[in-house]
């Protein structure tokens, strides 16, 4: 198969990898520097089986910011380009998206062309009418950033949004790719796939903002957080998992993906998804009182990302917790060693730990790690199992 990659991010990336195992694969991206890399065998992300696979593995991988060059041939388009929330429309932007669709439309309009990318639900009706074509279907990703490609080689589950032949010939090349035996997949119609995606991220986000007002409770009324959760999680329909409290779900994913399936409530009844919502806000609120009540001068940010041995810190909720911060007037600094720039957000970034800790009346951190251990007595986390 001849297989053509749009937008060579997370998702993009890794399906190219996979699928480059066994098929001709051109990625193309409009960013030169980071097709160079990809040709250079340099993963532009920090993800251990993307470094490995592009260093070790035989690929029939090239990368490109020539888009003709890589759709005039392609049997498959698969589409993995950004979709941000626009605050403005209340909705997602998914302008790249119709970008890639006009495009194989002029070039090459028999290719079938695959959405992995989030999009809203009944976006691939929308695109059918409106382009008047058919060769299209969505197949929602549900890999995890830094572990993208991992999660396609052992993936929980394959969905696909046709019941067809071209649809199981897509989720066949996805299994074949996969090093996992027994991968449960799913064929039906693009909107019920695009509605499990949402929903599936609107849970993870439900999940997180559960344990997180858990421990606000707990925290203002001086109850020991791990007892409870402990004691909650005990039960099998509950788990010991995906349970550690935060300051907050961040990402790229579940705040924009949250915001976008209320916006598909719009007219139809409910409580809790707004709620989800809200309750992130709330949460980021709730831990900037916690450390402004200590009444700092300097407040040390250990790490903008939200998981460890991560060096991705897209929508992170510390950064909304430093512009809290800094309304209220306070002195921020961070430590970030991904970053080599002197400022972010107008907060000098020291790169030196001991300067950092030693200047910090307060360090908060919404994972510790073992570099803060001579600093115990300074932490504000609410990281409770130190793990992600
Ligand atoms: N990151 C995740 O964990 C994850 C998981 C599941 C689904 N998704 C969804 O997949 C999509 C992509 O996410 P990502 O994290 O891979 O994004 P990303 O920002 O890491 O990568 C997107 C890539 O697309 C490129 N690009 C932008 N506009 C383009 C255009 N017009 N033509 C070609 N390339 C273009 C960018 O240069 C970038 O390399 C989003 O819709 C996201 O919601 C992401």
């Amino acid at each position: 198969m001849k297989i053509a990659v749009a937008g060579t991010g997370y998702v993009g990336l890794s399906i190219a990898i996979l699928l480059s195992q066994h098929n001709e694969v051109m990625a193309y991206d409009i960013l030169p520097q980071k097709v160079e890399m990809l040709n250079n065998k340099i993963s532009p992300i920090k993800d251990k089986e993307i470094e490995e696979y592009l260093k070790t593995k035989q690929l029939n991988l090239h990368a490109t910011v020539d888009y003709q060059g890589a759709f005039k041939d392609a049997d498959y388009v698969i589409i993995s380009t950004p979709t941000n929330y626009d605050d403005k429309t209340n909705y997602f932007d998914t302008s790249s998206v119709e970008d890639i669709i006009q495009k194989v439309i002029s070039i090459n309009p028999h290719a079938i062309m695959v959405v992995k990318s989030t999009i809203p639900v009944g976006f691939i009706e929308e695109m059918k009418k409106k382009y008047q074509i058919d060769n299209i279907f969505f197949s929602p990703e549900f890999l995890r950033e830094g572990k993208a490609l991992y999660d396609n080689l052992y993936p929980s589950r394959i969905i696909v949004g046709e019941k067809s032949e071209r649809a199981s010939l897509f989720a066949n090349l996805l299994k074949e790719g996969a090093l996992k035996e027994d991968i449960p997949i799913k064929f039906m119609n693009s909107k019920e796939a695009e509605a499990v995606k949402l929903f599936a991220n609107t849970y993870l986000a439900l999940r997180v903002s559960y344990f997180n007002e858990l421990d606000t409770y707990a925290e203002l009324k001086g109850l020991d957080t791990a007892d409870i959760i402990d004691g909650v999680c005990l039960d099998p329909r509950i788990g010991k998992y995906y349970n550690n409290p935060s300051f907050g779900y961040g990402g790229y994913c579940l705040p924009k993906d949250t915001k976008q399936l209320l916006a598909n409530y719009r007219n139809i009844p409910e409580n809790l998804i707004e709620a989800i919502v809200n309750s992130n806000e709330t949460r980021k609120k709730h831990i900037a009182s916690m450390i402004l009540k200590r009444m700092p001068k300097t407040v040390g940010i250990y790490r903008l990302t939200m998981k460890t041995n991560s060096d991705n810190f897209r929508s992170s909720a510390i950064q909304d917790i430093i512009k809290l911060l800094k309304d209220a007037k306070i002195n921020v600094i961070i430590y970030e060693p991904t970053l080599s720039t002197d400022f972010f957000d107008d907060c000098p970034i020291i790169s030196n730990l001991d300067k950092f800790k030693e200047e910090s009346d307060i360090i908060v951190a919404n994972r510790i790690d073992d570099y803060l251990e001579d600093v115990q007595y300074k932490i504000y986390t609410r990281d409770i199992y130190i793990r992600d």
